[in-house]
C-alpha cells in the first residue's frame, strides 16, 4: 500500500500547475413529468447508469422486453432515500441503455409491500387476462404483510399477479391473490417465473431461506411444487434471495447448459450481498448439478440481487443489478436519490481450464455511448502510462497486458485520495482497493480491498473499466473476471497512472468518453 501513496504523491506533484480539464456535459431533464425533480448534475449522479430521479431504490424487477420495449421495474420507495414500503418503479428503454421514466407501476395493498419479482408476456392468453392478440404483460411479485413480520407470524411473505393490457402503462392486481400462500417459511420470496417451451408450461424459481424451489402452472394462477434444491450446495452465509433459471450455450457443442442465479445477503466473499450460481442441468422438474463448490457473478461488492431479461427478441440473456450492498446501501452519500443499477449486461458460458465459467460483460449497444472514433488519449506499447487533467467520471479506460506481469491502474486526486485495481499472475489473483477511495466513513467496511482469484489462461488479458459519477466496473477477458464498484471521491479523480513490469507489459492503451444518457 505504501508504494501505492508513494506514486500518487508523485503523480500529484508531476501535475501541479497542470490544468484539469473537464469533460462534463450539460445534462437535459428527462422529458417525462416524474423527472422534472432532478437535473440528473448532483454530485455523484451517475451519467450513464440507470438511477430513479429521486428517493431509494433496490433490485431491478419484472425485466421483460414486450412490443419493441424493454421493461425495468424496480424496488421502490417514493417517500424516502432509505428503505421503506416497497412499490415497483417503473421505466422503459428501446435500446436498453437509454431510460425513461414511467409512473410507479404497483402500490402496496392490503395484502402487503410489493416485493421483488418477474414479469412475462402471457402470448397464449393462458390467464385469460388479456386476448391471443392482445396478450397480457403478468407481474409475479412477492407480497410482503408487515403487520405480519410485527406479530412474529412466519407466513408474512406470500406470491401475488398483476397484468397490464397497455405495455405496462397501467396495473389490475388478480382479484384471487395471493396464488401462493406462506405455510411458515420466513422467507419466501421473489418468483422469477419462465415459459419452458420445451415442457410447455410456466416455471417460476422461488427461493425459501436457504434453499430454492420450483414451481409449475399451466396458468399463471395456480401452481404446483415441483422440487427443491441447494440446501447442501453453494454458499450459505446468509438468506438466499432473487432466483434466476435460464439456460445458455455451451461454447463447445452448442448444446443448451442451465445456469441458476441465486443472490445472497450477507456471506458475499468480499462481504455483505452477493450473487453466486450454479451451471447444471433442468428436466422440466428438477434443476441437478455436480457443481460443489460456490462460484461468483462478480467480486465487486455492488452487483446485487441481478436478474435477466425475459422474452428478449435476440436470444441474448441480458442481465441488470442492483448497483448497491446491503450492508452500506441506506448510508451511502447521496441526498436527492439512492443507487443506480449496473450497466446492462450480456452473460455468456466460456470454457475455461478449471471448466464452465459464469462471464458478464457490457450489453453491446452500451458502446453507442462511447466516442470509439476519437479516442482522448492512446498508447500502443509502454511499461508506464500516466495521464493526468482528465476528470474521470465518465469514461472508458481501456488496455491489453501481458498475463505474466503484475499490472496496477490508479486513479487519484489531489486530496490524496484514489482506488487501485491489480492484476497479480503470480498471486493468483485480482485487487480492486477502494481503502482510499474519498468518503467511506458512512459505514466500517466500505473502505476495503476486495479480492478476487484469477487462474491465468493465455498470455494477455484485456481490461475494461467504465467509470462513471460514482462507480467503476472492471471487465477481464470479456467478463470472466468482474468488479462492480461504488466510489465517492470527494474532488473527480483526474491523476491516472498505469504500471507494468516489463516494456512489453502494457499494450493498446485507450482513454474514451463516454455520453450521458441523460443528455438526448
Ligand atoms: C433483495 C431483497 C429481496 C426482497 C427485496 C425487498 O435485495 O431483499 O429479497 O424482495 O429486496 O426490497
Amino acid at each position: 500500500m505504501r508504494y501505492k501513496v508513494l506514486l500518487l504523491i508523485a503523480v500529484v506533484c508531476l501535475s501541479v500547475g497542470c490544468k484539469t480539464e473537464s469533460n462534463r456535459q450539460e445534462t437535459n431533464s428527462p422529458k417525462s413529468e416524474i423527472a422534472t425533480k432532478s437535473n440528473y448534475d448532483e454530485p455523484y449522479r451517475s451519467q450513464y447508469h440507470f438511477t430513479p430521479p429521486e428517493k431509494w431504490m433496490n433490485d431491478p424487477n419484472g425485466l421483460v422486453y414486450h412490443q419493441g420495449i424493454y421493461h425495468l421495474f424496480y424496488q421502490y420507495y417514493p417517500e424516502d432515500i432509505v428503505w421503506g414500503p416497497m412499490h415497483w418503479g417503473h421505466a422503459t428503454s428501446t435500446d436498453m441503455v437509454h431510460w425513461e421514466h414511467k409512473p410507479i407501476a404497483l402500490y402496496p395493498d392490503e395484502l402487503g409491500l410489493i416485493f421483488s419479482g418477474s414479469a412475462v408476456i402471457d402470448k397464449e392468453n393462458t390467464t385469460g387476462f388479456g386476448t391471443k392478440e392482445n396478450p397480457p404483460l403478468v407481474a409475479i411479485f412477492t407480497y410482503h404483510l408487515m403487520k405480519g413480520e410485527q406479530e412474529g407470524r412466519k407466513d408474512f411473505q406470500t406470491q401475488g399477479i398483476a397484468y397490464s393490457l397497455d405495455n405496462g402503462d397501467t396495473w389490475t392486481k388478480y382479484e384471487g391473490n395471493p396464488v401462493i400462500g406462506n405455510e411458515g417459511i420466513k422467507d419466501f420470496r421473489d418468483p422469477k417465473v419462465f415459459w419452458d417451451k420445451n415442457h410447455k408450461k410456466w416455471v417460476m424459481a422461488l427461493v425459501a431461506g436457504d434453499h430454492a424451489k420450483f414451481y409449475s402452472s399451466s396458468n399463471l394462477k395456480e401452481w404446483s411444487l415441483m422440487s427443491e434444491f441447494g440446501k447442501d450446495k453453494g454458499a450459505h452465509g446468509g438468506v438466499w434471495e432473487c432466483p434466476d433459471l435460464f439456460s445458455l450455450p455451451n461454447p463447445t457443442t452448442g448444446e443448451p447448459e442451465w445456469v441458476l442465479l441465486i443472490s445472497m445477503n450477507p456471506g458475499a466473499p468480499n462481504g455483505g450481498s452477493g450473487t453466486q450460481y450454479f451451471i447444471g442441468d433442468w428436466d422440466g422438474t428438477a434443476f441437478t448439478t455436480e457443481q460443489t463448490e460456490p462460484l461468483w457473478l462478480d467480486y465487486g461488492t455492488d452487483n446485487y440481487a441481478g436478474v435477466t431479461y425475459n422474452n428478449e427478441p435476440n436470444n441474448e440473456r441480458l442481465f441488470i443489478g442492483w448497483m448497491s450492498n446491503w450492508n452500506y446501501a441506506r448510508d451511502t452519500p447521496t441526498k436527492v436519490w439512492r443507487s443506480a443499477m449496473t450497466l446492462p449486461r450480456t452473460l455468456s458460458l466460456k470454457q475455461t481450464k478449471e471448466g464452465l465459467r459464469l462471464a458478464n460483460s457490457p450489453y453491446h449497444k452500451v458502446n453507442t455511448l462511447v466516442n470509439n472514433q476519437e479516442p482522448i488519449y492512446s498508447v500502443d506499447m509502454g511499461s508506464f502510462i500516466q495521464k493526468d487533467g482528465i476528470q474521470y467520471k465518465q469514461h472508458l479506460i481501456e488496455f491489453t497486458a501481458t498475463s505474466s506481469n503484475t499490472v496496477t491502474l490508479m486513479l487519484g486526486n489531489e486530496q490524496r485520495e484514489f482506488v487501485s485495481f491489480d492484476i497479480n499472475p503470480a498471486e493468483g489473483n485480482m485487487i480492486f482497493d477502494r481503502t482510499n477511495s474519498g468518503v467511506i466513513d458512512f459505514e466500517e467496511s466500505f473502505g476495503a480491498p476486495h479480492f478476487m482469484p484469477y487462474t491465468p489462461e493465455g498470455k494477455e488479458v484485456h481490461v475494461r473499466v467504465f467509470i462513471d459519477a460514482s462507480s467503476i466496473e472492471v471487465f477481464v477477458n470479456d467478463g470472466l473476471y468482474v468488479f462492480t464498484e461504488q466510489v465517492f471521491p470527494t474532488v473527480p479523480y483526474h491523476l491516472l497512472t498505469l504500471t507494468g513490469k516489463e516494456d512489453d507489459g502494457l499494450s493498446d492503451f485507450k482513454i474514451k468518453a463516454v455520453q450521458s444518457i441523460w443528455n438526448k
